[in-house]
Formats: structure tokens, sequence, C-alpha cells
């Protein structure tokens, strides 16, 4: 028996010190906090995207009464780029959480199965997403959405 150490990286900082077109997603990303529907969890999770072209995808999480029903904002956003733009490789992806009247001061981290979808989509694309999760405090990036998703599953998985 082995044992095995994963090791990730990701930068941690002042959100003011990020380029100023990652500056523009977060600021896009906490708007759409605001088109969240979360009557169930008043948990207000906003997304915003950059494709390649330059293009910007916005998303929010939509809960629903029948509550598996309801999604996550990075998937919001995500298939929505990948179902209007299918060319476009998403390069930047970045997330803010707001509840009870303030945005978190240290970042939620996206759940495994937005985790998921953001490895197929880079994997897809063949391009590192760069992922962006704010804070007030203390915002995080991931140079790569694989970064969050170490042993991931893929398409070669299914072929045994
Ligand atoms: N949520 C997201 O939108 N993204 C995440 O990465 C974690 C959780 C949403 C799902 C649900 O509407 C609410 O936050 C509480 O879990």
């Amino acid at each position: 028996m082995k044992e095995h150490t994963i090791k990730t990286n990701f930068l941690s900082c002042d959100w003011k010190e990020l380029p100023e077109k990652e500056q523009m997603l977060v600021q896009l990303a906490k708007q759409m906090t605001q088109h969240s529907y979360s009557p169930y969890s008043k948990f207000s999770v906003g997304a915003a995207l950059l494709l390649k072209d330059g293009t910007i995808v916005k998303g929010s999480n939509q809960e629903n009464a029948a509550y598996p029903s309801g999604l996550c904002a990075e998937r919001t956003a995500l298939f929505s780029a990948n179902s209007n733009y299918p060319e476009q490789p998403v390069v930047a992806l970045a997330i803010a959480c707001y509840t009870e009247g303030h945005f978190l001061a240290t970042p939620g981290s996206p759940c495994g199965a937005c985790r998921q979808v953001m490895i197929e989509t880079e994997h897809r694309y063949g391009e590192p997403m760069k992922i962006i999760l704010y804070g007030e405090d203390r915002t995080l990036v991931f140079h790569s959405a694989a970064d969050l998703m170490p042993l991931g599953f893929f398409a070669e998985d299914l072929l045994g």
C-alpha cells in the first residue's frame, strides 16, 4: 500500500490586484447575485465568464420548490455559454456569493458537480479556464479548473 499526496496551486489576493478584465468579471459576478432566484437557501450566487473571443456570459443560481431541479450559478453560465457559443473556449469564470446582506469575506467554493462541468468544458476546448472566487477580504484565483478538481472523471474513463 502506498500513500499519495496531491498538491494544487492557487493565488490569493485582494480583488483590486486582479487585471482589469478580471476585475470586470468579478463586478459582473457580484451584480449577477441580484438575479439569483434563491428563495429557499437565501444564498445568492453570481457567475460571469469570458469566452476566448471576448464575449461575456452570465448566470445566477436558480432554485425550485422541487429542490434538486434547481441549478448552481456556475453551471447556469457554463451551459448557456456552451449552448450559445459552442465554438468558443471559456477562458475565465468569476463567482461571487451573497447572503445575509453581504458578500462572503472568504470565497464560497464551487460544488463538486460544478467542478465536474468546469473540467469537462476545459477538456473539451483544450484550453485552461481560470477560476476566480471572489471574497470581500480575499479572492482566490485558480489557473485552471483542473486545479480545483484533481482526479476528475473524463470521457476516457468511460472506455474502461
Ligand atoms: N450554489 C451555487 O450556485 N454554486 C455553488 O458552487 C454552490 C451552491 C447554490 C445552489 C443553491 O441554490 C444555493 O447556492 C445553496 O446551496
